[in-house]
């Protein structure tokens, strides 16, 4: 084990030397009403009711009766996974492609996380890659609409349908974001979304819960802000389940009812430009824009990326990549750690060794996390570059610019 593991760097910190001629997300815009939200809970003795008014607020821009707030979206996602009462061992079907904070409620839980595969030439899974992952112990399938692109979500609530099984979404990367002028987080039984100070609705941290059914909203808030207690007379709180006290601060609350108001303009600004940056280096021959499906009506794009075919080049992405930053592009990268099955060392071990819940019981099988997992989502990260920085400042300008340079790149590489 490394003694001295370098720190991560998390928000600003994460982007404070990336350097370059296109924009860069920090330092973030900030809501008019920011100061003066926060202002208003200092005033108030932390006795402001902003939580609350966030909460509605949100609920009510997406048509759902129940939004809760959390601190992140890791943490909004563990209170669903706990909320939902699946037994250990049962397995949740969940995008191969995403962050830690997608599973870490799953692992909690002792459910066991089945990668499905992403459709070919995109990020996303489908209702063909998840079917494949279903057997008795399935019990729901977590999409994640990954770089904002939203998952095609009416097979999938079909399939879903079929086999009785419950559809949730983590919505982290796809704020606003409208599939079929559904908005993303709708469509599934509940979703989580975060409010990290990187993501489009950039606020610091937080993060939140909606759904429209009233069973779950009760539970997630008994779970997740109750730390799973009742009251008894005389005594105080008992803890009749395993609960967690993860509320969102007034301060962050107030930050994010801010951000959230101007995050309309700032997806719809995000939507124009990736269409337009997409469409200027599909241009470019052996550059393959990631495409934008016609059921994505409002792309809430929180990054902007594409693929590099391999023949058409004599370096590869990793190489590409390192030139358009030199060349501008700041933070151009390959995020190849997105690959759950093989990033998640922790749950290859596990499975290999059966450690509980991998044991038999409760696993009805042996399982196994690797590359060969999922090899579409395998073999399209390699050649898949992506940059965080992209964001609601940029202007046609800069997607004339990041064209130019990715063009650049592509003719100096040339076969
Ligand atoms: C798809 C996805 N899910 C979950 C998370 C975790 O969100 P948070 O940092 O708010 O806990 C992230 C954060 O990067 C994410 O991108």
């Amino acid at each position: 084990m490394e003694k001295h593991p370098q720190l991560a760097k998390f928000g600003a910190a994460a982007y404070a030397n990336l350097k370059g001629k296109l924009p860069n997300i920090f330092p973030r815009i900030m809501g008019p009403n920011c100061a003066k939200y926060l202002q208003e809970v200092v005033a108030s003795g932390l006795t402001s009711d902003m939580v609350a008014r966030f909460e509605t607020t949100f609920a009510q821009a997406h048509g759902v009766k129940h939004c809760m707030a959390t601190p992140g979206c890791t943490p909004a996602l563990a209170v669903l996974a706990a909320a939902f009462e699946f037994q250990p061992g049962d397995e949740v079907i969940v995008s191969s492609v995403t962050d830690y904070g997608t599973i870490l409620g799953l692992l909690v839980e002792n459910y066991i996380p089945v990668f499905a595969d992403t459709a070919p030439g995109t990020v996303n899974i489908s209702a063909e890659t998840i079917e494949r992952c279903i057997t008795d112990r399935t019990r729901a399938i977590l999409v994640v609409h990954k770089t904002g692109l939203i998952c095609d979500m009416d097979p999938i609530l079909a399939l879903a349908k079929k086999h009785h099984l419950i559809v949730y979404e983590d919505a982290c990367q796809a704020v606003l974001g409208k599939y079929k002028g559904r908005l993303a987080g709708t469509m599934g039984l509940a979703a989580g979304y975060s409010f990290d100070s990187e993501k489009t609705m950039g606020s610091d941290m937080g993060g939140c819960i909606i759904t429209n059914d009233d069973v779950v909203a009760e539970r997630c808030r008994f779970m997740g802000h109750s730390r799973g207690a009742t009251m008894k007379p005389d005594f105080g709180r008992t803890h009749t389940a395993r609960g967690y006290a993860y509320r969102m601060p007034l301060c962050t609350a107030a930050v994010t009812l801010a951000q959230f108001e101007i995050s309309p303009d700032a997806v719809a600004k995000r939507d124009r430009m990736v269409r337009l940056l997409s469409a200027l280096i599909g241009k470019i021959p052996g550059i393959i824009s990631l495409p934008i499906p016609d059921y994505v009506t409002v792309y809430s794009a929180w990054m902007f990326g594409f693929s590099i075919d391999p023949k058409a080049f004599s370096c590869d992405a990793r190489t590409f990549a390192a030139q358009l930053v030199e060349e501008g592009i700041p933070g151009a990268g390959l995020g190849q750690y997105y690959l759950m099955p093989e990033s998640m060392v922790y749950l290859q071990e596990k499975a290999a060794k059966k450690i509980y819940p991998y044991s038999k019981p409760p696993a009805s099988r042996d399982y196994h996390y690797g590359p060969e997992t999922c090899p579409t989502a395998h073999a399209f990260m390699e050649h898949f570059i992506r940059w965080c920085t992209f964001c609601e400042k940029y202007e046609e300008s800069h997607c004339a610019m990041a064209a130019e340079i990715i063009r650049r790149v592509a003719e100096r590489n040339r076969k």
